[in-house]
C-alpha cells in the first residue's frame, strides 16, 4: 500500500511538472511573440522583423496582406525607392517565404499589426 501510493505520488509530481512546463513554454512563446510585434515563430521571422523594420514600424509591414508577387514587388520598390540595400539571395527566400505564408491575403498571423486579423 505504501509503495502504491509512493507511485501515484510520484505520477502526480510528474504530471504537475509536465503541466507547469508546458504553460511556461505557451507564456514564453507568446512573450517572445509579443517582442516581435506578434509575429508566429518561424524561419525568416528574424529576418523580417530585422530588415523591414530598420527603418520604419514593423507594423507598417505586418498590417498588409499581400500575395508573393505583391511582396516581390514591395522589396523591389524599396530598394528602388526607399535606398533599402539588396538582400542577399538566402535572405530575400527566407523574407519572401515568411511574408507569404503569414502575412498573405488570408493572414494566418494572430495579432499582426496593428489591424485586427
Ligand atoms: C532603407 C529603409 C527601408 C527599409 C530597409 C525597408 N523600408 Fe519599407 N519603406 C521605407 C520608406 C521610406 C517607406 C515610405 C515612407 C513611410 O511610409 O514610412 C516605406 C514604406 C513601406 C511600405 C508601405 C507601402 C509602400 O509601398 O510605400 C511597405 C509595405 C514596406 N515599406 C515594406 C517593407 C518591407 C517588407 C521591408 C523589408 C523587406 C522594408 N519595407 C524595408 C523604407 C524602408
Amino acid at each position: 500500500m505504501r509503495r502504491f501510493c509512493l507511485s501515484i505520488a510520484c505520477v502526480l509530481v510528474a504530471c504537475v511538472a509536465l503541466a507547469a512546463g508546458t504553460e511556461n513554454d505557451a507564456r514564453a512563446e507568446a512573450q517572445e511573440e509579443a517582442l516581435f510585434g506578434g509575429m508566429p515563430a518561424d524561419e525568416g521571422r528574424l529576418e523580417v522583423f530585422g530588415f523591414c523594420g530598420a527603418c520604419h514600424s514593423i507594423d507598417l509591414v505586418l498590417q498588409q496582406g499581400l500575395t508573393r508577387a505583391v511582396w516581390e514587388e514591395v522589396l523591389v520598390e524599396m530598394v528602388r525607392d526607399q535606398e533599402m540595400a539588396p538582400l542577399r539571395d538566402d535572405d530575400r527566400r527566407k523574407v519572401l517565404d515568411y511574408l507569404e505564408k503569414y502575412y498573405g491575403p488570408d493572414r494566418r498571423a494572430r495579432n499582426s499589426g496593428n489591424n485586427p486579423a
